[in-house]
């Protein structure tokens, strides 16, 4: 519908509207020119462990080794799946929040896993419960999967909080896979990285990637860091699969990670001063929304109007030409919800709002 569509304003794709910054891009050019297009190990490239070992040390005090630890993947998503792949036996069951990422009950459900949606809600600022989840533990529970700073709601979890979800994981023998896709995107918080907290780091099947923060969608790089039993597993899948990842991102990688540091936090102050404006413009016009603390999305509750999230977002598109997604895209808990992205310009997050309260004033 939005293709065919024009003065769109879209609050839809989860994608920074920066470029990549152009020294990054350089870096790439630089290297096609010097004639790097060719395979790389099937680990990726050993430099690009090598600094991603010195960033996790640095950030988290965690010491991986780079030649067992560490497995390059064609961004998350890939990690995402080599992992649930690695881990899982037919009739596993994956415990996730509710709502989550889109690809976390699919990718379950494609490795013949059973994923356990544990409700979560705005009133607890969709953290994920320990207790709940130790409800739903059964002899099949294999995992639990979590992404935080979370993708639809921008929720974040503290260390004191992800430290109740290590203890049920270490009671129950569980592994953890932990996405954080979206870890530097934090706002007036710190992140915590699972593998961190106290014995995590041999169950923990750590995701990271280039797209979020350093805009770099399009290039298709991730990192996957776990245990060496784990990594060897997930790097068989990787290898007779995809081979390796692309050898200009990996070189791109290399430099955002060396130099990459400035335009990150110039990123994350654009996105936080946008944050504001978009929080206090949907409480404004009467869409009820919690502060998020990271990533950049919004996931203001619809309920005033009385329509569903599926209702809501065609009808806004129809009307009023703003995109947002429907919550329940999300699961069943993001119903009642829509997600807006605010990766998009403060003069664009400021029209959107015009036109969401104008919409809102007609079907409430
Ligand atoms: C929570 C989450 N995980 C993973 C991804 C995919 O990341 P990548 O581009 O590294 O594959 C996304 C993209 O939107 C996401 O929101």
């Amino acid at each position: 519908m939005l293709a065919s569509m024009e003065g769109v304003i879209s609050l839809g794709v989860g994608e920074p509207d920066f470029a990549t910054p152009w020294h990054i891009r350089e870096a790439a050019i630089h290297s096609l020119e010097k004639g790097y297009t060719m395979y790389t190990s099937n680990s990726g490239l050993l430099e690009l462990r090598q600094e991603l070992v010195r960033y996790l040390r640095a950030a988290y005090h965690l010491d991986y080794d780079p030649y067992g630890e560490l497995l390059i993947t064609n961004g998350v998503s890939e990690g995402l799946d080599l992992a649930i792949r690695a881990i899982l036996d037919p009739g596993d069951e994956v415990i996730l929040p509710d709502p989550c990422y889109v690809s976390y009950p699919p990718c379950v459900l494609f490795s013949g896993g059973v994923p356990v949606p544990v409700p979560t809600n705005p009133e607890n600022y969709f953290k994920l419960d320990a207790s709940d989840i130790e409800a739903r533990i059964t002899d099949q529970t294999k995992a639990i999967l979590i992404g935080y700073p979370a993708n639809p709601t921008g929720a974040v979890m503290s260390r004191e909080e992800l430290a109740q979800i290590a203890d049920v994981a270490r009671q129950h023998n569980l592994l953890v896979i932990s996405d954080e896709i979206y870890s530097r995107l934090v706002y007036e918080t710190w992140h915590t990285c699972f593998a961190s907290l106290p014995e995590m780091k041999e169950r923990t099947i750590l995701l990271g990637g280039f797209s979020k923060a350093y805009a770099m969608t399009g290039w298709r790089i991730g990192y996957a860091a776990a245990n060496a039993e784990i990594i060897g597993a997930m790097t068989k899948i990787h290898q007779y699969t995809a081979l390796c990842s692309p050898i200009m991102g990996q070189m791109a990688a290399i430099e955002a990670l060396n130099s990459g540091e400035e335009e990150v936090e110039r990123m994350v102050k654009e996105y936080d001063q946008r944050r504001r404006v978009i929080v206090n413009g949907l409480n404004e016009i009467g869409l009820a929304c919690f502060e998020p603390r990271g990533a950049f999305y919004a996931f203001p509750s619809i309920r005033v109007t009385g329509l569903s999230s599926e209702e809501f977002a065609e009808r806004l598109l129809l009307e009023e030409r703003v995109a947002v997604i429907p919550g329940s895209a999300f699961g069943q808990c993001g119903e009642g919800h829509v997600r807006c992205c605010y990766a998009t310009s403060l003069g664009d997050i400021e029209e959107a709002l015009r036109r969401m309260g104008r919409f809102v004033e007609r079907h409430k």
